[in-house]
């Protein structure tokens, strides 16, 4: 089962960086990164906020849109090695010309170009969801929803926020929500990861997403639990991200299992995988032995992937032949 054609919603692009592309990046511009792997080459940090600051130091290392297009291939070529068929990616102005329009309009293109070669190369689906970063601010959140409403369309589909979940509230981002819903574009939040379930509620709330990023800290609140599945919010759960940064202790404590005896729709993604040493394949084989998942249940998983992503109906109907046809 661990062989099936995959869909895959939650994805950072530059969260799944190959530590060995982003040494190379640091090589070519001089840059002394050393601080940030350890001593097999994999990326180090200690917690959640240590992890947030090897990520934004690895970023530093991509400042072109040439190195965008690179790390666009070197990521789908690794999912589709795992049997990924179709993945939005969360994509970020912040790391792409710092949320200018125009600078974001050329890195774009150049992700976007490499998609289309990936997908004829590879047979994988790319689509992305612009992403802002709750502890940038508000302010800033703004300027990204203005570069996802500008270029809203065919590949830009989604908009959603990662980051820092214990800084600021929802209710302080709903003016860029509002604005990417304005220009059709599918939402979603991270929360219930390092917060509670009212920061669950209050994204469901002020932001008005159809999909929450994690979400699986809902588990301590049955009320919520039953109204996640009752609304039909679909859950981007990555268990094994969960395990590494030390939410849950091992693969039989993650709420996952809980979450979907419960009927809330949940589906499987790997968030960052290079640094939680994980690809779509393991967190399928991981799952499979923990919870006695079949190949029936990661099928199940993955209609509701297909009905939650954000790509246009042809695109949707694309991907639904090719789950079919294996
Ligand atoms: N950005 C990349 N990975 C993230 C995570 N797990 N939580 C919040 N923001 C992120
Ligand atoms: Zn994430």
């Amino acid at each position: 089962m661990s062989d099936q054609p995959k869909l895959e919603l939650h994805l950072h692009l530059e969260g799944a960086a190959p530590p060995a592309f982003i040494r190379a990046q640091a090589k070519r511009k001089n840059t002394d990164l050393s601080r940030i792997f350890d001593e097999n080459g994999t990326y180090a940090y200690r917690d959640f906020a240590d992890f947030l600051r090897v990520y934004e130091a690895a970023c530093t290392v991509l400042t072109s849109p040439q190195d965008f297009h690179d790390l666009t291939l070197a990521v789908l070529e690794r999912s589709a090695e795992a049997g990924v068929i179709y993945t939005e990616a969360f994509l970020s102005p912040d790391f792409c010309g710092g949320g200018d329009l125009a600078a974001w309009r050329d890195y774009l293109a150049a992700i976007e170009a490499a998609a289309q070669q990936a997908e004829a190369q590879m047979g994988i689906t790319l689509r992305g969801c612009v992403t802002c970063i709750r502890h940038f601010g508000p302010d800033q959140a703004r300027r990204i929803a203005k570069c996802a409403q500008e270029t809203a369309g065919h590949f830009i589909t989604g908009f959603g926020i990662a980051g820092d979940e214990t800084v600021l509230h929802p209710r302080d981002f709903a003016y860029a929500f509002d604005a990417a819903r304005e220009a059709g574009l599918g939402l979603t939040a991270h929360a219930g990861e390092w917060g509670g379930p009212d920061s669950v509620r209050d994204a469901l709330t002020h932001l008005r997403v159809s999909r929450i990023g994690h979400g699986v800290r809902a588990v301590e609140d049955p009320a919520l639990v039953e109204h996640l599945a009752e609304r039909g919010v679909v859950l981007e759960v990555c268990p094994g991200s969960n395990i590494a940064l030390g939410l849950y202790r091992d693969w039989r404590s993650h709420p996952i299992d809980r979450l979907r005896r419960a009927g809330v729709r949940v589906t499987v993604s790997t968030d960052d995988p290079p640094f939680f040493h994980t690809t779509m394949r393991n967190e399928y084989t991981r799952l499979a032995d923990a919870f006695g998942w079949t190949e029936q249940d990661f099928a199940e998983i993955n209609q509701i992937a297909l009905h939650a992503a954000f790509c246009d109906p042809e695109t949707r109907a694309a991907i639904k032949k090719k789950l079919e046809a294996t």
